[in-house]
């Protein structure tokens, strides 16, 4: 498109706006008069008679070419929000414990916040004078007392799809990937925004008040990106959503008399825009070449073309060169715009830093970015200055991009003075949880101010906000949460988010926290790994080492676990410091634990041939089981030359007669891989042993297993905890698939009408009750369809079988009705997301309901067990449990936390059980128990692994 199109434009907009005419006419003869003196015109001169009609516009255009992008001039002394709301309540909080952001985030002031016209209007310790003046000042003045709790600003989530990729999913809101190219800096994240994305309001219950909404990675240049505030507005509109909003979102070209926001684009390089258009990285990276050399040929146009104006030389100037398409890359060069890069391995970071060099233009940030801690001098070298980071804490290896990422990548990159930020990729990650992710990077030795700054200052930094977000300071956006606990204490939770002043949870379910969870925990040590995350680039070995003797001493101990079939309990528990007992292992196996001298009689352990370890007040505690993720089927789970692979599904294409037909049945343990890193990492995070389900692709799964996450391989003793342990199908809505009413078709016939084969075989034991029928369903209508099944088949059969939900988003309404149909469920995820339509009714927790669905459903008495949904999250099987029994107000024992991750997962899986077996695994925490963020876990032993295994 050429210039013509944009003035007649202009035009037009005049025409249509009669009034403004004068304004708008004064407006050009200011501009003009400012253009005149700028490039020193000789404005009364003779040769200023043959001036071309658009002169006083293109001067100014040419003139704001040299605009810098950023806060309008005065914005540090507005009184108002351009975004205040009229009506909205000024607010007064008093007595919170604030993290301000300022001193690089280690600022705290113990004081009260006065908010008013969607600004803070003060900071600080107020006094009752002050207080009482403003309840005079301003008649609707609402007062809040926080009762010391902790206050920062609105989480800013620097990567988010959130409305363009909205949930739940739906094939018709797809809105962030576009197919139609490879590099289109055209595209405006703005025009796919849907007002009614399920997830802004759980976002905003988890603290995130701004989000910037990326185009997707599958294209080298995606697109424009822009930040949205969450909150509901009076327009209901996207646009009315926008912050700071370039000119361009109503005009083709730039209006020069408005102050340059700062505009944000997407690219990505590596595995994703060459997969999607079936090239190479060479490839990518030219057609990122290819449209910087088409920008810049624009740029230097318009200097040239300006040059000539600063000089007065109109003869045969022709139009002001510029291109709609590429207006936006302009910008780029001109440093007008924040450049958001999803790269990941050193190949691509190293490439992009190349062009930013190449073309001279500014890095904002590289997202995912899971090799830049190896590479931290090469980011030093991209043009200008160096790009900040913006990762996920644990989300890993989920391609050979991914592969090397590293939990301890925030750490590293702080220490070499890089901005890092976390990120959601909503709804890769559900943002509701952003703070957890930057909880994680903080347990992996992230210090805390950069921890909290993750969040919060540094993305609102990043992306030009920082003159208004990120910060609680006088002058800047009301946009603020009060905590229920400290924010990196795990499942901190909102008691109060404003955005623009305007409180948004409308009646928040707040539990009282123990006065522990107002600290950051103490989290553990990690030199020893880090150092060797760096020496083996990611890949450093995982594998335990045996302990040197037969016995074990763990010393300092608080508490012991032990599983019995009612449940866990605690076999010894010091109430204080100083009654820290023993635990000592034999081949493996618990010989004594207790107070020290139950143990030895005259107290003396040092006369033992023992390795002794002081847990420091650790616990020993059951080894948890993960089930969900294809754990030793998948290593990287977008490599199929790495996984197990689907297995058919005879419900949508027969299966080859030569494997028998469609009454095949498949089995998990055939297929499993061992000591792969996610199992390993899993592993060194107290989850010993996982269940899982051959892969389908529809109805059918096939038998699971339960196999050990240490074993080397299969034939080691040990490694396969139970060959055969349930049937798994699923019963889903599924574009592709027969409908839900066939799938039960089906599950009927199977459970009532004889049948062949090997799948005969293997219903004839569900009918039996022997092996637990494991049913992935989501939906309440589908998980009350199987209750009436099962009370069907039971009537005509006359036996009982075992059913087990999982999945289960909506189980929670149906609490009482799976209670007494004696069906176990498995929440997974643990933490509910509307991801599709089945998912839609879930129960938020708090702040948003009193109860979560797993509260809801052990309150009646459901035997719930909790999975996980990818294969990276079984290391995380320990924080999910306990953030469970924090949104229950920790009215759950420890014990009981334990039992979802342990006894009741292997009642609903059917994995065996048997009272005091001294071959499950134990897990030893040193400094917390295995539920506490304070804690590291330290060794593994059980009978069946005959000795103790250390980390
Ligand atoms: C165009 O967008 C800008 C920036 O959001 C806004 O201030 C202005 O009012 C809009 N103009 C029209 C005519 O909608
Ligand atoms: C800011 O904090 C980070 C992380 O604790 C630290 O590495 C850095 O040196 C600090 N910067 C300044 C200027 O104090
Ligand atoms: C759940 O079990 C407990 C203990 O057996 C019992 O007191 C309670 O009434 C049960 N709750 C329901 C809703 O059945």
């Amino acid at each position: 498109m050429d210039k013509s199109d944009g003035m007649s434009w202009t035009r037009k907009k005049r025409a249509h706006n009669p009034p403004r005419l004068a304004f708008g006419f004064l407006i050009i003869l200011v501009s003009v008069l400012l253009a005149a003196q700028f490039f020193q015109l000789a404005w009364l001169s003779p040769t200023s008679v043959n001036l071309p009609p658009h002169a006083s516009e293109t001067i100014s255009r040419c003139r704001s070419l040299q605009m810098k992008a950023g806060p309008s001039e005065g914005f540090d002394k507005r009184q108002q929000s351009d975004r205040f709301v009229p009506g909205t309540k000024p607010y007064l909080l008093t007595n919170a414990r604030i993290w301000t952001g300022l001193e690089n985030g280690t600022e705290v002031i113990r004081g009260d916040v006065l908010i008013d016209k969607g600004i803070i209007k003060g900071v600080g310790h107020f006094g009752r004078g002050f207080i009482a003046n403003a309840r005079t000042r301003f008649a609707d003045l609402e007062v809040v007392d926080a009762g010391g709790k902790w206050l920062t600003p609105g989480i800013v989530d620097m990567h988010s799809h959130i409305g363009d990729a909205s949930s739940p999913a739906l094939d018709g809101s797809e809105d962030d990937n576009s197919l139609a190219g490879t590099a289109q800096p055209w595209l405006r994240s703005l025009d796919g925004l849907n007002t009614h994305d399920d997830s802004y309001l759980l976002s905003i219950s988890g603290g995130v008040t701004t989000s910037l909404v990326l185009p997707g990675s599958a294209n080298a240049i995606g697109g424009q990106a822009y930040l949205i505030k969450l909150r509901e507005t009076a327009e209901r509109t996207p646009s009315s959503m926008l912050l700071e909003a370039p000119y361009q979102i109503n005009s083709s070209f730039p209006d020069p008399n408005l102050p340059l926001h700062w505009r944000h684009m997407k690219h990505a390089c590596g595995e994703n825009p060459s997969r999607v258009y079936g090239v190479t990285r060479m490839d990518t990276i030219w057609a990122f070449r290819a449209s910087y050399n088409k920008a810049r040929g624009i740029k230097e146009k318009q200097d040239a073309y300006c040059a000539r104006v600063s000089k007065n030389e109109w003869a045969g100037l022709g139009d002001f060169p510029e291109d709609l398409q590429w207006e936006a890359l302009v910008d780029v060069l001109r440093g007008r715009v924040k450049v958001n890069i999803h790269c990941y391995e050193t190949v691509d970071l190293d490439a992009l830093v190349r062009l930013s060099n190449e073309f001279s233009f500014p890095i904002a940030a590289f997202h995912h970015a899971s090799e830049a801690y190896l590479v931290p001098d090469t980011l030093k070298k991209a043009y200008g200055s160096p790009p900040a980071i913006a990762l996920f804490a644990t989300n890993s290896r989920y391609k050979r991009e991914a592969y090397r990422a590293s939990e301890f990548a925030p750490r590293i990159l702080t220490s070499h003075g890089l901005k890092v930020a976390m990120k959601s990729d909503h709804p890769v990650l559900n943002s509701r949880f952003l703070l957890y992710e930057a909880q994680q990077a903080y347990f992996y030795g992230m210090p805390e101010n950069a921890a909290l700054a993750s969040v919060i200052s540094t993305p609102a930094e990043v992306v030009g906000m920082g003159h208004r977000l990120g910060f609680v300071r006088k002058g800047w956006d009301a946009d603020l949460v009060l905590w229920d606990s400290h924010p990196l204490a795990l499942g901190a939770t909102p008691v109060q988010v404003f955005i623009d002043g305007i409180p948004q949870l409308s009646s928040p379910h707040v539990n009282t926290k123990p006065a522990s969870f107002q600290h950051p925990p103490k989290v553990p040590n990690f030199d020893k790994e880090v150092k060797q995350a760096l020496k083996y680039e990611g890949l450093q070995p995982l594998e335990p080492a045996a302990s040197t003797h037969d016995v074990v001493v763990f010393t300092n101990v608080k508490d012991v676990f032990t599983a019995h079939a009612s449940g866990i309990m605690k076999s010894f528990s010091a109430s204080h410091e100083d009654e820290l007992g023993v635990v000592v292992v034999r081949g493996g196996k618990i010989e004594c634990s207790g107070q020290r001298a139950t143990c030895f009689a005259n107290g003396n352990i040092d006369s033992l041939e023992a390795d002794v370890v002081d847990l420091e007040g650790g616990s020993i505690s059951p080894g948890l089981l993960s089930f969900g993720a294809p754990l030793g089927l998948e290593v990287i789970n977008q490599e199929p030359t790495t996984n197990d692979g689907l297995v058919g599904d005879a419900l949508r294409k027969p299966l080859p007669k030569i494997l028998g037909g469609d009454t095949t049945v498949v089995r998990a343990v055939d297929g499993l891989e061992f000591g792969t890193r996610d199992a390993l990492l899993a592993y060194r995070a107290g989850v010993t042993s996982a269940v899982t389900a051959p892969l389908g692709s529809g109805f059918f799964s096939g038998l699971g297993t339960a196999f050990s996450l240490s074993a080397k391989h299969k034939l080691e003793q040990g490694s396969i905890v139970k060959e055969v342990t349930g049937f798994h199908i699923a019963v889903r809505h599924n574009s592709k698939g027969p409908s839900v009413s066939t799938q039960i078709a089906l599950l009927r016939r199977l459970l009532l009408a004889p049948v062949d084969g090997a799948l005969g075989h293997h219903f004839r034991d569900v009918k039996k009750g022997v092996l637990p029928l494991v049913i992935e369903a989501h939906s309440a209508d589908i998980i009350a369809t199987l209750i009436l099944l099962k009370r069907e088949v039971e009537r005509e059969i006359g036996s009982d079988i075992r059913m087990t939900i999982s999945g289960a988003t909506e189980a929670h309404l149906l609490a009482k009705e799976l209670a007494q149909a004696a069906v176990g469920v498995i929440v997974r995820p643990s933490r509910p997301f509307p991801y599709v339509w089945e998912d839609r009714r879930l129960m938020p927790g708090p702040p948003l309901t009193k109860e979560s669905a797993i509260s809801k459903l052990l309150s009646y008495n459901v035997t719930v067990g909790i999975g996980i949904e990818e294969l990276w999250s079984a290391r995380n099987t320990r924080f999910d449990l306990a953030w469970a029994a924090i949104e229950t107000g920790l009215t759950m024992s420890e014990e009981e936390t334990l039992a979802l991750g342990t006894i009741n997962l292997r009642k609903l899986l059917g994995v065996p059980y048997v009272e005091d077996d001294s071959s499950l695994d134990m897990v030893a925490t040193c400094a917390g128990s295995l539920l506490s963020m304070d804690s590291k876990v330290v060794a593994v032993f059980s009978s069946s692994i005959g000795r103790v295994n250390f980390f």
